[in-house]
């Protein structure tokens, strides 16, 4: 059973009138999370462009605060399956989309994990709001495992561009939905 009390009847010719609400767990941490994602990608990008050293410590912060809320919603899909689409779909498409929103869930994962692994083997620490998770070395003593600093660095840099493409496909999905479509499938992930 999902997290819907109606499903997709086969054959229903109004699929749109029976699009059921999400769950507040669902929409709470769909947001949420958005938030942080898109916040840090973006102080990613601004901060790395413009040489803001100041602000590196920031984006580690959010990014590591990410984890287990990242984690908890993982596991909470894993138990409740992904929602039923607003309008049917042909079997290819819905593979699609959850191959994508499996795709986004997982990024939410690699990014976190790749960036606290390239700056701790770096040797460059990852501080949490004042306190240290990993402290920092001096600097001739960097980086403290060339190999993996490395690997998490260019998977950190990659994923990055990865999930920035896979999210601008996924909000014109979300405007396709809503404003060519016309079905419920933002209204309800606005909790309506
Ligand atoms: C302005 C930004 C965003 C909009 C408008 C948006 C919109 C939506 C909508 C309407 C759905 C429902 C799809 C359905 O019912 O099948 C959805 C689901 C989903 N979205 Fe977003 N989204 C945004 C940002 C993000 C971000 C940053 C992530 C990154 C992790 C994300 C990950 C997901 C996932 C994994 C799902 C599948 C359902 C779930 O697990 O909650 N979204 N999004
Ligand atoms: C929400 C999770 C995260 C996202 C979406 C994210 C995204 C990004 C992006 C887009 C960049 C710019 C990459 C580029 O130059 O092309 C970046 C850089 C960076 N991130 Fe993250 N990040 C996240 C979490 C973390 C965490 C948890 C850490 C460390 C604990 C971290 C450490 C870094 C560092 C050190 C850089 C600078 C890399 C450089 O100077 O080349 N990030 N991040």
């Amino acid at each position: 059973m999902t997290e819907y009390s109606v499903q997709l009847q086969q054959g229903n010719r109004d699929a749109k009138a029976i699009c059921t609400r999400l769950s507040k767990p669902s929409v709470v941490m769909h947001w949420l999370i958005a938030f942080i994602v898109i916040f840090s990608i973006a102080l990613g990008y601004y901060m790395t462009l413009n040489d803001r050293y100041d602000l590196y410590s920031l984006h580690k912060a959010i990014g590591v605060l990410l984890l287990p809320l990242a984690a908890f919603r993982i596991a909470w899909r894993i138990r409740k399956g992904f929602p039923t689409p607003c309008t049917r779909m042909e079997k290819g498409k819905l593979w699609v989309a959850k191959g994508a929103h499996s795709l986004l869930l997982l990024c939410t994962l690699v990014m976190p994990i790749s960036g606290f692994i390239s700056s701790a083997a770096g040797g460059y620490g990852v501080p949490l709001f004042g306190i240290s998770l990993i402290d920092a070395v001096p600097q001739d003593m960097r980086p403290i495992n060339q190999l993996l600093a490395t690997t998490a660095h260019t998977t950190h840099i990659f994923a990055g561009y990865f999930i920035t493409g896979l999210l601008i496909l996924h909000i014109a999905a979300a405007g396709w939905h809503h404003f060519v479509i016309k079905d419920r499938t933002l209204q309800r992930m606005l909790g309506r």
